[in-house]
């Protein structure tokens, strides 16, 4: 039998399975364009469509890597999720601190989000419009989009990119809302909110970054996903990893395995998970070392770009899953 690889067994089961894209080891990594290619049906640029780096001086935009990111997607039958518009993250100076009036800050918002929606409208099949809005314990975060515009900012910037693509479906995306708990709870009451005002919102992102030493509660994530999906909302795990401290142990590779397969099998089981993303391709080009040291080794293929249990978990998960 022809081996069957993760984009496959997720195709068969109307599964979109993608991975976070760098535009350099794109560029850079053979080994990388031949794995991302025979594994994976969506992918989502790591970095490359965020504010900064897609518009790092007022009115000049930098759409090379974003572009050259959706071309090998085109090339290789991939969908693309757009990450993301409205992020207090990786904002330019000129934007952050331009101290801008309320009238031309709304100007220039709406023109980015107009511009960059506009120019991959019809290869991009998902924004995440706005990520990142809520603080751990449910309060609204404070960033430069809550401190000029208030609160709206989440309802203006999802009618903006649903005027310049009325077919792209538009997520809001948070991390540590993946069980039900404050943070969740407080996105639920939101999107209820902006759904009861009429806001084109078709779903939320749960980006699912964990440790194997959390305590993982599937029954409490399949139970948040349902609350949202009885909400008439789709749900796409954005941007997992399962990372592990240094020295990386075989039990810990076993526990990660475990948990990629078990939050595989929520998936699957919902009545609307449409995208499992992981967050990087290989250890080595992983977010994860820069930002918790002595930690690592997150993702379903080691640093030579050899599959792991996780990897194998995920085709075990898929295969077995059989409605
Ligand atoms: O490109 C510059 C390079 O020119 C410069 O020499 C270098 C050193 O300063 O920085 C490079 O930019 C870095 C960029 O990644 C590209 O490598 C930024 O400093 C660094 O902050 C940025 O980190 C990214 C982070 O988001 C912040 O945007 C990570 O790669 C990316 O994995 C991470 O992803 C986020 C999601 O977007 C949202 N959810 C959480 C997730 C993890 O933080």
């Amino acid at each position: 039998m022809a081996q069957m690889f993760l984009r496959d067994l997720a195709q068969k089961r109307g599964l979109a399975i993608g991975t976070a894209v760098s535009a350099d080891a794109l560029r850079g990594d053979a080994q990388y364009r031949t794995i991302l290619a025979r594994e994976f049906n969506m992918l989502t640029c790591e970095n490359a469509m965020k504010f900064g780096p897609l518009h790092p001086a007022c009115g000049q935009f930098a759409f090379d890597d974003a572009d050259a990111i959706v071309a090998f997607a085109r090339e290789n039958g991939m969908a693309v999720r757009g990450h993301t518009l409205v992020w207090h993250r990786m904002l330019p100076d000129w934007f952050a601190k331009g101290g801008f009036t309320y009238d031309d800050g709304i100007d220039l918002m709406r023109g980015h989000i107009h511009t960059v929606v506009s120019r991959y409208r019809g290869q991009v099949c998902a924004w995440d419009v706005v990520n990142e809005a809520f603080e751990d314990d449910g309060g609204w975060r404070g960033t430069p989009f809550l401190r000029m515009f208030g609160p709206d900012y989440l309802t203006t910037a999802f009618h903006w990119a649903h005027e310049a693509d009325p077919d792209v479906k538009l997520f809001y995306n948070d991390y540590s809302a993946d069980h039900v708990n404050r943070k969740s709870d407080a996105i639920y009451a939101m999107v209820r909110m902006l759904l009861d005002q009429g806001v084109p919102i078709h779903g939320v992102g749960l980006q699912m970054h964990l440790c194997v030493w959390d305590d993982l509660h599937p029954a409490s994530v399949a139970a948040n996903i349902k609350r949202f999906n009885d909400l008439g909302l789709d749900v796409q795990i954005t941007e997992m990893d399962v990372r592990m401290k240094e020295p990386f142990s075989e039990s810990d590779l076993l526990r990660q395995a475990r948990i990629y397969r078990e939050i595989m099998e929520v998936c699957l089981r919902a009545e609307r998970c449409s995208a499992f993303v992981v967050w990087g391709l290989t250890d080595r080009y992983s977010w994860i070392p820069d930002v918790f040291e002595g930690e690592g080794a997150a993702l379903l293929f080691d640093a030579d770009g050899q599959p792991k249990q996780a990897y194998e978990a995920l085709k075990e998960a898929l295969w077995r899953e059989r409605t």
